[in-house]
């Protein structure tokens, strides 16, 4: 007998559906494609000397090996989480050291937090467009969405109010340079969104991937550090999930969550479920090269990757037609761009890919509520100024002119 695997699957998977734009992406890797649909850091901007060196350092003793290769305690290397406390204190929060867990990049953070607070049914406060990556994680514990639109200065705070009346298990939030519409909430926003909910009683999840690549202007505080401030500097109704994959490298999966001990307690056991702990070998060399270079490295990144963003604003302003807007961001990785009316952005990767061999990703699958058919995601990260140039044109010469 034939095995029906469909029927045997946990409800739960149905929230896990595969993207439709993933097969056409497939296509992307092609040399002749100019991508702009990796959320992705530039290879060529990897400190690879620094992490190699890590490396050998580890081998050069038996002992060093040994304890490299071992198992390890599930909250994190404690030298490294020893490091992400005083990086959260210059940011502003004094968390305990067992109030930080290593993860095995934030994207693991962001499953264990909808594991620990969504029920099936339960609902969860997201903007529109939100962290695709968010909802991945989120779905499988069977949430219902409220969608809040954002302005230029972050989450319109009407539909917040309206979205917490409804009391959401939490707010996720990516108040910095947002995947994938590169908008940062404002000072002001912040501390109104804060206030909120802590009227409200509702937690805030905020993911910070993307805090550290400002190109212009000075750092805002994080929404963590304002909670902070209002509970004597302590993490309080804030859970803040950071990540290494941006600043230093994706491959070694290491990421944080740092939030009140009651919840990082839940947090360590679910850690001890999953995956026991994150590769030992990977968090000592984080550490070593984080501790060396961190400052010094995330200041190279911005020097290039605004070099790139300036490249695709200078295109667009060059190449759109009328009746195409687009976002200036103040870092990240990322300009979202709003087609002409009636325009679809998978309709028009279609023909990206098949007629112009360039590639971004149709902006729909951000949205919870599967609107914004007619927006794209472009990401300036990874490619070169002139080839950004180049594909930013064919983009548009995809697009109709509007004729006043
Ligand atoms: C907003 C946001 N959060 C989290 C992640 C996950 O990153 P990682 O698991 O590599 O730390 C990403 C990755 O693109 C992201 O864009």
């Amino acid at each position: 007998m034939t095995l029906e695997w469909g029927d045997l699957f946990a409800g739960r998977i149905a929230g896990m559906a595969a993207s439709e734009i993933r097969e056409l992406l497939k296509l992307i890797d092609r040399p002749e494609i100019i991508s702009f649909a990796g959320g992705i850091p530039d290879p060529d901007l990897f400190p690879s000397a620094a992490i190699a060196r890590a490396y050998e350092k580890v081998f050069q003793s038996n002992a060093g090996a040994g304890g490299a290769l071992q198992y390890t305690i599930s909250e994190g290397y404690t030298p490294l989480r020893e490091w992400i406390v005083a990086y959260m204190e210059r940011k502003g929060v004094r968390p305990d050291l067992d109030e930080v867990l290593v993860t095995s990049g934030s994207q693991q953070a962001l499953d264990f937090i909808g594991k620990l607070l969504i029920g099936p049914g339960d609902l969860v406060a997201v903007t529109k467009p939100t962290y695709l990556g968010a909802l991945q994680a989120f779905s499988p514990y069977e949430p219902r969405y409220v969608s809040i639109a954002m302005d230029e200065e972050g989450p319109v705070l009407a539909d917040l109010e309206a979205a917490l009346a409804q009391r959401p298990k939490f707010l996720y939030l990516v108040p910095d340079f947002q995947n994938p519409n590169g908008t940062t909430v404002s000072t002001a926003r912040r501390e109104a969104i804060v206030d909120l909910c802590a009227a409200a009683g509702i937690p805030i999840v905020e993911d910070a991937a993307y805090a550290e690549l400002r190109y212009d202007g000075e750092a805002l505080p994080s929404l963590a550090a304002i909670d902070a401030a209002r509970n004597g500097g302590r993490p309080g109704q804030v859970i803040h999930c950071g990540s290494f994959s941006k600043t230093m490298v994706p491959a070694l999966r290491v990421g944080w969550v740092s939030a009140a001990r009651e919840v990082v307690n839940r947090l360590v056991l679910m850690k001890q479920a999953a995956d026991l702990h994150t590769s030992t070998i990977n968090q000592i060399v984080m550490h070593d090269v984080v501790s060396q270079i961190f400052d010094s490295h995330v200041r190279r990144l911005r020097v290039a990757y605004k070099e790139r963003r300036d490249a695709m604003l200078a295109a667009l302003a060059e190449f759109m037609p009328a009746g195409v807007t687009w976002t200036r961001p103040q870092g990240g990785m990322f300009v979202w761009i709003e087609l002409q009316h009636g325009q679809c952005g998978v309709t028009l990767l279609e023909r990206a890919v098949r007629e112009a061999n360039v590639a971004f990703v149709p902006g729909a699958a951000f949205f919870a509520d599967r609107s914004g058919a007619n927006t794209i995601r472009l990401s300036f990260s990874a490619t070169k100024p002139e080839r950004i140039r180049e594909g930013v044109r064919r983009i548009a010469g995809l697009l109709e002119p509007v004729t006043a």
